[in-house]
């Protein structure tokens, strides 16, 4: 059962989402050091959540979040998108930063990974998301998570960013959106 959230809903249920980001980033093979519930909780959540259209989605099995993924509308000045724009240059920053939709995390609790779960999620993400570009990073080595984005229509943009980031992007066909 996959829930939309907005702010306040996602906000209720921040360290059970952060418990799910530590547990996935924080797995064998990733090793992140941002993989940590309260960091989730009370700075990035709370931080990305005020942003332009936020959405959030959540996957429960038994009641508990076994996974998520959220994104929100993104514009030049913040610091993803120019750090991404100053790697990519002016051409592919004119045609698909600023304005664009965002996903930030993807993330899916090992215990609950292979089952279709991150497919569902990201596919609910961007139902109904009216920017006409989106864009997102992600590992530039062969994984699950780049994978899952090709399988849903991502185009590679990037290979490598130049810290072991590829860049995404989706046209998501919504003809007069931003
Ligand atoms: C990336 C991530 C969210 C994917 O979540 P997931 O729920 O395992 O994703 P899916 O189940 O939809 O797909 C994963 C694999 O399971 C396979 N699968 C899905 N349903 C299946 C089923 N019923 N039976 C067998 N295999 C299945 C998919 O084909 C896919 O295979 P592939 O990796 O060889 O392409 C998860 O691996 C994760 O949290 N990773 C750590 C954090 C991360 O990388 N986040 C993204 C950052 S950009």
């Amino acid at each position: 059962m996959i829930d939309v959230l907005d702010r306040v809903a996602a906000l209720a249920v921040a360290y059970e989402l952060g418990d799910v980001f530590a547990a996935a980033f924080g797995a064998p093979g990733y090793d992140d050091e941002r993989a940590d519930t309260s960091y989730f909780a009370t700075e990035m959540l709370p931080k990305h959540s005020e942003r332009d259209d936020f959405k959030l989605v959540a996957a429960r099995r038994d009641g508990r979040v076994v996974g998520f993924a959220y994104g929100f509308t993104g514009q030049l000045g913040q610091w993803w998108p120019d750090r991404v724009s100053a790697a990519v240059g002016p051409e592919l920053t004119a045609e698909w930063i600023g304005g664009h939709f965002e996903v930030v995390e993807l993330a899916v609790h090992p215990d609950a990974q292979g089952q279709g779960i991150g497919f569902a999620l990201m596919t609910e993400l961007m139902r109904g998301v009216r920017n006409r570009r989106a864009l997102l990073t992600t590992y530039a080595d062969d994984r699950p998570a780049p994978r899952l984005y090709r399988r849903l229509g991502w185009q590679l943009l990037v290979a490598d960013l130049g810290w072991g980031s590829a860049l995404y992007g989706l046209d998501t066909g919504v003809p007069s959106g931003r």
